[in-house]
């Protein structure tokens, strides 16, 4: 279990003062400009070495997308875009940080931006994150007052601004591109890859796309070194993690846990254990809505992190854990989950458009007790011709829930068929 003084997320539950007096009695902003002169080359070397992985799904190497930049900023400024559009369902991390440690993402975006080239960056939130917004503009607005940033940032020499920018609320403007595009005032919807954003981002610059927890927690890193996140962890899988933990559990909750942490002790310790016993255990959901679910049998072994989850054909994703109880219709908490990702396809490309729909479609069918057996491997063969044929990861994303129904509670769609047949007699 994390020991209390390598938590990184020290207000994560509100009950200190959020603003630059209390994140300073916390570490934050703690001779910030000895880390800026470390110099650009330092810190991104130093955020390789401690491992640490994307936070917003994916679990790309942040330090290596950093050194993706071009080295030195020619007549095309470079940018920092914050990804804070957690659209992903099941997932509450970024807004905790934004609400409590507004900070810790400030201090990051200007140590980020500076190891980049970035004179500016750009927070992309949520447009429900009404309060968050708040917080975290006057937060900056803190920040600017004491010479944090803004004009020779903490006397580093080095001049840099952030701006919040409220999105409408689409999850596919989560999807780095369209979350570009919408930054640039259009429709968001996704580009085509490659050029990649370190090429060609926004405005046609060198651009990082990172998420809220990916940035909040690199001045940690810097402070106490790559060694010490890597001695949290695994191998390739180092650090802590926030995990937000829903559904059947006695005590949902955010937690910030040792990546690497076994399910079964991160429900236990921190989530009151399942609804009525491990044994009542039916599904758990790892990373977030687009992750296929794992039956108990995998569930009680199974370790919380990139790696771990990989190997049993899941993902550790945003670290959205949401558990499913054995009253759970789990064909039917499937199939809204096609609902809403047939609700959010941009439409863009005819695989999404067209095979969401109709993966939602079979999917009631099959809630219904209407579907044959044939009709559910015509639907697996549907979801492997989505997956992957899509310009962005959501088709993949609407696939790979079904696909893991079909997986791992193969019962469970027999139930609903055989319920069919005894009807029909
Ligand atoms: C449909 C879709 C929605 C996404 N939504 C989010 C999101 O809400 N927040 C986020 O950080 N990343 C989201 N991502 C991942 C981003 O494209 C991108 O990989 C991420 O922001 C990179 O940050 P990281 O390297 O720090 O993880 C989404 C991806 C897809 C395909
Ligand atoms: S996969 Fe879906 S959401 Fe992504 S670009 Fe294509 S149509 Fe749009």
């Amino acid at each position: 279990m994390l020991r209390d003084q390598d938590r990184i997320f020290t207000n994560l539950y509100g009950l200190h003062d959020w603003g630059l007096k209390g994140a300073q009695a916390r570490g934050d902003w703690d001779n910030t400009k000895a880390i800026l002169e470390r110099g650009r080359d330092a810190i991104i070397e130093e955020v390789k070495n401690s491992g640490l992985r994307g936070r917003g799904g994916a679990g790309f190497g942040t330090g290596m997308k950093w050194s993706f930049m071009p080295k030195t900023e020619g007549v095309r400024p470079h940018y920092l875009v914050i990804n804070a559009d957690e659209g992903e369902p099941g997932t509450c991390k970024d807004r905790e940080i934004m609400r409590f440690d507004p900070h810790k993402l400030v201090e990051g975006a200007l140590i980020a931006s500076f190891a980049i080239g970035a004179h500016a960056s750009y927070i992309y939130i949520r447009g429900e994150f009404v309060r968050e917004a708040e917080h975290l503009q006057a937060a900056i607005d803190q920040a600017y007052d004491a010479g944090l940033i803004g004009k020779n940032a903490c006397g580093s020499g080095w001049d840099f601004d952030l701006y919040v920018h409220r999105g409408a609320g689409a999850y596919v403007c989560g999807e780095e591109s369209a979350l570009i595009e919408s930054l640039e005032g259009k429709k968001g919807q996704p580009r085509l890859k490659p050029p990649f954003p370190a090429g060609v981002g926004l405005y046609g610059c060198p651009t990082t796309v990172n998420n809220v927890e990916s940035i909040a927690v690199v001045p940690t890193i810097m402070r106490r070194s790559a060694s010490w996140f890597t001695g949290l962890g695994r191998p390739k899988n180092s650090g802590t993690k926030l995990f937000c933990i829903s559904g059947h559990v006695n005590k949902p909750c955010n937690v910030e846990e040792e990546m690497g942490i076994p399910l079964k002790e991160l429900l236990e310790k921190h989530a009151g254990g399942v609804r009525g016993g491990w044994d009542n255990l039916l599904a758990v959901i790892p990373g977030g809505s687009s992750v296929p679910a794992l039956p108990k049998s995998i569930c009680d072994e199974v370790l919380m992190d990139f790696d771990s989850l990989r190997d049993v054909r899941s993902g550790l994703g945003t670290a959205a854990v949401i558990v499913m109880d054995k009253s759970t219709d789990i064909v039917r908490a499937i199939a809204r989950l096609s609902r809403f990702y047939k609700h959010e396809s941009c439409g863009q490309c005819t695989p999404c458009r067209e095979g969401t729909g109709w993966m939602w479609r079979l999917m009631e069918k099959l809630v219904r007790g209407e579907s044959s057996m044939e009709e559910v491997e015509l639907l697996e063969q549907v979801t492997r011709q989505v997956e992957g044929h899509t310009i962005c990861a959501l088709g993949d994303a609407a696939a790979w829930p079904i696909q893991g129904l079909i997986r791992n509670f193969r019962s469970e769609v027999e139930k609903k068929i055989a319920g069919r047949s005894q009807s029909a007699a």
